[in-house]
């Protein structure tokens, strides 16, 4: 058959199912999309349904790029992210390919494409997947608008080591709170269809384990046994996939000594048969290739040969499906219902996406890039995801008592690192620093001194602290403007020594050793030992790396327009030492009980049994710097007269906890209510604590309120000494507060 009229023929094959579709507004029939994903392989040779599992990041010769492209060996580009460039690939694969197959084009759009949010692990803080998910779609409204109709976002690896720099990244370091954010960034992206030419399709990753490297080193091995990997890492991409994401990415990291992207009990037997996803896999980054590195497979013919049948659909940028899978299928290594398999997969999201019948976007519209609209959403976002962390004296919020302020600090006015980890998109012209929002809001009222001290994060050069200080001394508040750039944390950005960078810590000290109150705000990647700079400042907002709106929204939190309601969504250790340091940790057999001698108090000779002999560092105690959940308010709150629906529950029953919450300060403001539950005795050792509920409440000053959360019984399940996952009968505690701390206790029996 010739070129032209088998292309035909493909053409009439799927035209029909192409008006049914085009008659729903919302969403594809998907019994349509099977018969299209059928009509279209039936017309497949081997070299384009291999094409189809290739990923490619261009390089300098677009020619080349295009001869591929027409050749039908690419199914995916990714790292471009201009409409016209975007139109051009698309353009040679539709027009000039012999099946006219259009690629799906991804991006890492982490954290908002032109629009830059604060980073996930700041978005996490604001507890709120509404807010998540509005800024998902706004990211996918402009990054679709370019043609990128995947992202590869959300992160939902949990997260519990700060010196990995891809905390950043993630939405922290528990299992509930990252499913239902992971789950509400998934709806965002992905919007009510598919099929909306603005939806994009999501991909959580990394599939799994990745964020328990060993001591926090990118890309190294973990070692979770399964009960862990279903009780605490699973959970969130199995809420990804119920919450409809399209696509999901293999990890670099081998778990047990099984590389992810080999690792086929994951990908086919859970992520598949347990879970129904039924749209395609993606290895990371040359993550086929790497699993020679690995130690797992001798060379680029057996990484393809694993990864393609551990279930790895589409192979990113490491060539050795092009290269090796035709052989493998003819050796019988590999069968062909194999690739068919995989290539059904990726064209069952092409069709759901409507990227045949809209290949292509219009060039000219460009206006949704950094629409007003979005700014404010991203500024938003900003005051929703900073945590105050202290409040001495109640030193925030600023009032007009205030004539002059001393800005200091590296991150003040940096645009570029305010943005944060994964920002290829976004230009910093575009973003607002603070100490620009603070000039225009207050410039006409107060006078602001801008002497930073040191002029990026690892500067170690003191010579611009006396500035600093005369600043200070003649202001009658010090906001200390410290942090992170944005390269310390994100991919491959792993730190041992979590303190300040270069004379940060020096500046603060200069700075409080001039007696004026000091305001100590950091932008950062990750939780950063930062007792010593809280300890000599008055008050502590943690903002991350809060993106393009980060200036104005600070503005806004330091003189009151907004109250903070962030929560910490990762426990800050006191020191790297104590990492691993997370809240819902098991009990051991000799739980630190508080109080504990420390190693200054020991005495000299002491006999080896003089000490309490629990699980406890002489040294930094167990407690954290703040915990996991921690947040203040300018105004306060109490919860009280806990109440629960019944004391005796049994399998199908839910569980009302009702309680009141009272804002008792003097600002209208919000609190976000959580609600944690412990199961006492289990058939294997279970955590301390587990948030199970949380909602963002705003009160008016003086406002009072009842609050209830509904738990199923079936949310206490866990996977249990048989490996089952069943609700175990018996005692249970609960507690609700402001933090991992609450202490405010019920108590109930599952029987
Ligand atoms: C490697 C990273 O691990 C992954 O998160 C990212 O999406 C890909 N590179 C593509 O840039």
């Amino acid at each position: 058959m010739k070129r032209a009229s088998m292309k035909l023929n493909v053409l009439i094959a799927i035209s029909s199912a192409i008006l049914v579709s085009c008659q729903s507004s919302t969403s594809v029939k998907s019994n349509d999309v099977e018969k299209r994903v059928e009509a279209l392989l039936s017309q497949m040779t081997l070299e384009e349904k291999i094409g189809q599992m290739n990923q490619i990041s261009p390089w300098d010769d677009p020619k080349a790029i295009a001869e591929l492209i027409k050749k039908g060996e690419v199914g995916s580009i990714l790292n471009v992210a201009d409409a016209k460039t975007i139109n051009a690939y698309q353009r040679t694969a539709v027009e000039q390919s012999r099946l006219g197959i259009p690629l799906i084009v991804g991006r890492d759009v982490i954290h908002g494409f032109k629009t830059i949010f604060p980073i996930p692990l700041g978005q996490a803080a604001s507890f709120n997947p509404d807010l998540i998910e509005k800024g998902a779609r706004i990211a996918a409204i402009e990054a679709s608008s370019v043609g990128v109709r995947w992202t590869f976002a959300p992160m939902v690896d949990i997260s519990r080591d700060p010196r990995w720099g891809r905390i950043a990244e993630s939405l922290g370091e528990d299992t509930y709170l990252t499913s239902v954010l992971g789950a509400a960034m998934v709806k965002g992206f992905q919007g009510d269809s598919l099929n909306n030419p603005t939806s994009i399709a999501a991909c959580p990753k990394h599939f799994v384990g990745y964020g328990a490297a060993e001591g926090g080193r990118d890309y190294n091995s973990t070692h979770i046994p399964e009960r862990l990997l279903r009780n605490v890492y699973l959970p969130s991409f199995e809420a990804a996939a119920k919450a409809g994401a399209a696509t999901y990415m293999t990890s670099f990291n081998d778990n047990d000594g099984i590389p992810a992207s080999g690792n086929g009990y994951i990908l086919k037997d859970v992520l598949r048969k347990e879970w129904g996803f039924d749209g395609f896999v993606v290895s990371d980054w040359a993550s086929v290739g790497e699993m020679i590195a690995h130690g797992f497979c001798a060379d680029g013919k057996e990484a393809a040969l694993k990864a393609v049948n551990a279930g790895v659909d589409m192979e990113m940028v490491s060539y050795h499906y092009v290269n090796h899978l035709k052989e493998l299928i003819s050796e019988g290594k590999v069968k062909e219902e194999t690739i068919d398999n995989a290539v059904r997969n990726i064209l069952r999201v092409k069709f759901r996406l409507g990227l045949f019948e809209n290949p292509y976007v219009d060039e000219s519209k460009g206006d949704v890039l950094y629409a007003a609209s979005h700014l404010e959403a991203a500024k938003e976002a900003a005051i929703e995801s900073a945590v105050l962390l202290k409040n001495e004296g109640s030193v925030l919020p600023l009032g007009e008592s205030v004539k002059t302020i001393a800005v200091i600090g590296p991150m003040a006015d940096a645009p570029h690192d305010q943005m944060g980890t994964w920002v290829f998109d976004g230009d910093k012209n575009y973003t607002q620093t603070p100490l620009k929002a603070l000039e225009s809001a207050y410039g006409d009222k107060i006078k602001i001194v801008y002497a930073p001290g040191v002029s990026y994060s690892r500067d170690t050069n003191t010579g611009g602290i006396a500035a600093a200080v005369r600043a200070a001394s003649s202001a009658d508040v010090v906001l200390a403007f410290v942090g992170e750039e944005s390269i310390l944390s994100g991919e491959a950005h792993c730190l041992a020594n979590l303190n300040l960078q270069g004379a940060q810590s020096a500046l603060i000290e200069a700075v409080a050793n001039t007696g004026k109150p000091l305001v100590t705000i950091v932008m950062a990647g990750r939780p950063l030992t930062i007792g010593k700079e809280a300890a000599l400042s008055d008050a502590l907002l943690y903002s991350f790396h809060p993106g393009t709106m980060g200036g104005p929204a600070l503005a806004d939190l330091l003189f009151g327009k907004s109250v903070p309601s962030g929560k910490l969504p990762v426990t800050f250790p006191k020191e790297v030492g104590q990492i691993p340091l997370y809240y819902s940790h098991n009990s051991t057999g000799r739980p630190f009980q508080g109080t504990e001698t420390m190693l200054q108090d020991i005495p000299a000779e002491a006999g080896q049994t003089s000490l309490g002999n629990t699980s406890f560092y002489l040294d930094a105690g167990n407690d954290p710097l703040y915990p996991f959940g921690y947040g203040l308010s300018y105004s306060t709150f109490k919860y009280d007269n806990l109440k629960l629906s019944s004391e005796k529950l049994k399998e199908g029953d839910v569980l009302t906890v009702s309680f009141d919450l009272t804002n008792t300060g003097k600002y209208d403001a919000t609190e976000v209510a959580q609600l944690y539950v412990q199961d006492r005795f289990g058939s294997v050792t279970r955590p301390v604590k587990e948030l199970k509920r949380f909602e963002r409440i705003a009160l008016k000053s003086g406002e009072s309120r009842s609050v209830s959360f509904s738990l199923p019984i079936e949310e206490l399940a866990f996977w249990n000494i048989d490996m089952k996952k069943v609700v175990e009968a018996g005692d249970f505690n609960l507690w609700v507060g402001g933090d991992s701390r609450a202490a405010l206790k019920g108590s109930f029996v599952v029987e």
